[in-house]
C-alpha cells in the first residue's frame, strides 16, 4: 500500500514536471549536404512568396531571403537543424561555419530547449526557457546585443535609429561606393560590380559614421570580426556562383527584396571560415586604423589588442554566451552541450574549451 502510493506520487511529481515545461525538442546534427557544387537557386519548390503580416524578418539579408523563399519556415521560426540545412541549401555555406553561427544564434537569441530561433524579434510562439534562466522572453535575432550590434551596413546603430531593417538612404551610400570604386562587367556595364576596394571604402565610411553619431557605440572585438565577416559574406555568397560576380542588381535584390534574383547560381564551392577570414583582411587591409573599441565620454576608446589567436571564440562563444546555460538538465543541457561543441569545432583545435561566461536576460 505505502509502496504503491510512493509510485503514485513519483508518477505525479514526474508528470508535473515534464507538464511544467513542455516542448523539449532534442536536438540533432543534420547530415551533409551530399553534393556541394554550383547550383541554380531558388529551385522550383522555392518560389519567392512576400512575408505575410505576421511573419517574422529581420537584420540578416540572407536569413530573410531563404525565408522568403521557403528554405526556412516562411513564419521566420527555425530550428538549427532547418537553419543549417538552409545556409547550405541556399549559399553553400559550409557546415562547420554553418553549424557555429547557427549554434551561437540558438544560444544568445533563441530557445535551445524547444529548439526554435526567430530570424526576427521576440514572438508568442517561442516561449522563454524553462525558469525563465534567462529572462522573461525569448527575443530572436533582431535583439540588440549579444549577436546584432553596431557597424551594420545596411542596418542603423541600435542608439542612432532602425537597427533591424534595412535603411534606405544606408543603402544607396552603399550603392553610391560602388558607381566610384566598382569594376566594370561586359554585360551589366562599368562600375557596376561590387568589387573589394568598394567594400573596404564604405565599411570605413560607415564605421567613421557610427563613431561621429553614435555616443555609445559598442565594438568591441567579436562585433568587429563579425561585422567584417558580414562584408565578406556579402561578396562571397551573394556573388552569382557562374562568374563570382556580384553586379548591383543582385546586390539589390537580395539587400532590397530579400528576394534571389532570376538565373542566380550559388557559391561552386562550400564557403568556408578560411574562405571568409581571408575576405574579412582583404575588407580590413586598406584602413589598419580601423580597430576594435566603445564610444564613451565623447570619445573612442580602443580596445587592447587581443593577445590570443581566440579572441573571436571569448568574446562570442564564451561572453555572449549566458552562464546560467550550463546549469541546466535533461534535454535542455544536451542541447546546450551540443551547440556549445558546434561553436567550439570551428575553433578547434587552437582553442580550448571554454564555459560560456556570459550574463542572463541581457
Ligand atoms: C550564408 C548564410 C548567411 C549570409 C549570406 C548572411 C549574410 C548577412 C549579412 C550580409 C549581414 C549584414 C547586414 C548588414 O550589415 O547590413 C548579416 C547580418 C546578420 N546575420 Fe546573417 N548571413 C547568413 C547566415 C546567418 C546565420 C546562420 C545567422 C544566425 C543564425 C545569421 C544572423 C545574422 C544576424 C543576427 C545579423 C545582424 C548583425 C548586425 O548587422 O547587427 N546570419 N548576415
Ligand atoms: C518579467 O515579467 C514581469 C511581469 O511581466 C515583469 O514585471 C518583470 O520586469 C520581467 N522581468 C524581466 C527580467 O524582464
Ligand atoms: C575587381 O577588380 C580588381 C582589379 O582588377 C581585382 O583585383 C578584384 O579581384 C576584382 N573583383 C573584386 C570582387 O574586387
Ligand atoms: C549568372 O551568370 C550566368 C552565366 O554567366 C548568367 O547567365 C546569369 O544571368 C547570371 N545571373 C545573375 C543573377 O547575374
Ligand atoms: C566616463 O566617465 C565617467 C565619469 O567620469 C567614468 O566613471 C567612466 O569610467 C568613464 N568611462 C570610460 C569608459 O572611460
Ligand atoms: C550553478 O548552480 C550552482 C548551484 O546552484 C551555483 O552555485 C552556481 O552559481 C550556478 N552557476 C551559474 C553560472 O549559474
Ligand atoms: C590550452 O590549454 C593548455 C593546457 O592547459 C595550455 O597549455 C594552452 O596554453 C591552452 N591554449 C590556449 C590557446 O589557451
Amino acid at each position: 500500500m505505502a509502496s504503491s502510493l510512493n509510485v503514485v506520487v513519483f508518477l505525479l511529481c514526474f508528470i508535473v514536471s515534464v507538464a511544467a515545461y513542455p516542448g523539449g525538442k532534442l536536438i540533432h546534427a543534420p547530415p551533409k549536404q551530399v553534393y556541394t557544387g554550383i547550383k541554380r537557386i531558388p529551385g522550383k519548390n522555392n518560389p519567392y512568396k512576400a512575408p505575410g503580416p505576421h511573419d517574422l524578418r529581420g537584420p540578416c539579408p540572407g536569413l530573410n531571403t531563404l525565408a522568403n523563399h521557403g528554405y526556412i519556415p516562411r513564419n521566420g521560426i527555425a530550428t538549427f537543424e532547418e537553419i543549417v540545412n538552409a545556409v547550405g541549401e541556399g549559399f553553400n555555406m559550409e557546415y562547420t561555419l554553418a553549424s557555429a553561427l547557427t549554434a551561437f544564434g540558438m544560444l544568445a537569441r533563441g530557445n535551445a530547449y524547444t529548439n526554435q530561433i526567430s530570424i526576427g524579434g521576440p514572438t508568442g510562439k517561442i516561449p522563454p526557457l524553462p525558469g525563465n534562466i534567462d529572462g522573461n522572453s525569448t527575443k530572436g535575432l533582431a535583439t540588440h546585443g549579444r549577436f546584432e550590434g553596431d557597424v551594420s551596413m545596411t542596418r542603423r546603430d541600435f542608439a542612432v535609429g532602425d537597427n533591424v531593417h534595412l535603411d534606405p538612404a544606408l543603402f544607396s551610400q552603399f550603392l553610391d561606393y560602388v558607381a566610384k570604386y566598382g569594376n566594370d562587367s561586359d554585360v551589366t556595364g562599368p562600375k557596376s560590380v561590387v568589387s573589394y576596394k568598394a567594400m573596404q571604402e564604405f565599411k570605413y565610411a560607415r564605421y567613421l559614421d557610427s563613431i561621429a553619431e553614435d555616443p555609445v557605440l559598442v565594438y568591441h572585438f567579436g562585433r568587429f570580426i563579425l561585422s567584417y565577416g558580414e562584408a565578406s559574406f556579402t561578396l562571397n555568397f551573394f556573388a552569382n556562383g557562374t562568374d563570382g560576380v556580384l553586379s548591383t542588381s543582385t546586390l539589390k535584390s537580395i539587400f532590397q527584396n530579400q528576394r534571389f534574383p532570376l538565373n542566380w547560381h550559388r557559391r561552386g564551392t562550400p564557403g568556408d571560415i578560411n574562405l571568409i577570414g581571408d575576405g574579412v583582411e582583404n575588407v580590413l587591409s586598406a584602413h589598419e586604423d580601423a580597430v576594435p573599441g566603445i564610444n564613451a565620454n565623447g570619445t573612442f576608446i580602443p580596445d587592447p589588442l587581443p593577445t590570443t589567436g581566440c579572441a573571436l571564440y571569448q568574446d562570442l562563444g564564451v561572453n555572449n554566451v549566458p552562464a546560467v546555460l550550463v546549469n541546466t538538465t535533461g534535454i535542455l543541457k544536451k542541447n546546450v552541450d551540443f551547440l556549445l561543441k558546434s561553436i567550439h569545432n570551428l575553433f578547434a583545435p587552437q582553442c580550448n574549451f571554454t564555459l560560456p561566461a556570459g550574463e542572463s536576460g541581457v
